[in-house]
């Protein structure tokens, strides 16, 4: 008796937890975390202007992340390889962006592979997020 009731509580702690942490992917707390990993690594918040220069340039591998997602990535993009429509990374313009912490790891992770050859920096993060964010 003792252990269902351990066990139940248990999960309903889970859960709490889940749900509060699905809450608190914003575009906001994205750049709260990449800017606290950027200051622990020493190089500082994020900046905007950096960002935009990051995102438009090449990084030694033939694509950059405009590649796929346009210069200004306000409007939608297009896969540089499949040709597929990406939906704008602007959160203003697209509201499903970077509210969900699994898909923006997952795509960090795999899109600073295929530009950098290795993961981004927080920095690099911080800088990239800092310049989304503002776009209006
Ligand atoms: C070869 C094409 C390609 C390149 C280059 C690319 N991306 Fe992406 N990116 C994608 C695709 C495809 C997705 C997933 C589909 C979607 O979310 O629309 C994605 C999704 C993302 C997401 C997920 C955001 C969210 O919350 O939905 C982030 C963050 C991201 N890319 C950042 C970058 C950055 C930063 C670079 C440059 C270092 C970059 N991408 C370069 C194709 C690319």
């Amino acid at each position: 008796m003792q252990s269902v009731r351990f066990l139940a509580l248990a999960g309903a702690l889970a859960l709490s937890f889940a749900v509060a942490g699905a809450m608190a992917d914003s575009p906001a707390s994205f750049l709260e975390r990449f800017n606290a990993d950027a200051r622990n690594a020493g190089e500082g918040p994020g900046n905007a202007a950096r960002g935009q220069k990051f995102f438009n340039q090449t990084h030694g591998n033939e694509w950059k992340c405009a590649a796929c997602h346009g210069a200004v990535p306000t409007g939608k993009g297009e896969h540089a390889v499949t040709h597929k429509i990406i939906e704008p990374m602007a959160p203003a313009f697209n509201p499903q962006r970077f509210t969900d912490a699994a898909k923006v790891d997952k795509w960090f992770r795999r899109n600073c592979k295929d530009v950098l050859a290795r993961e981004c920096t927080a920095r690099e993060k911080a800088d990239v997020m800092a310049w989304l964010i503002g776009l209006k």
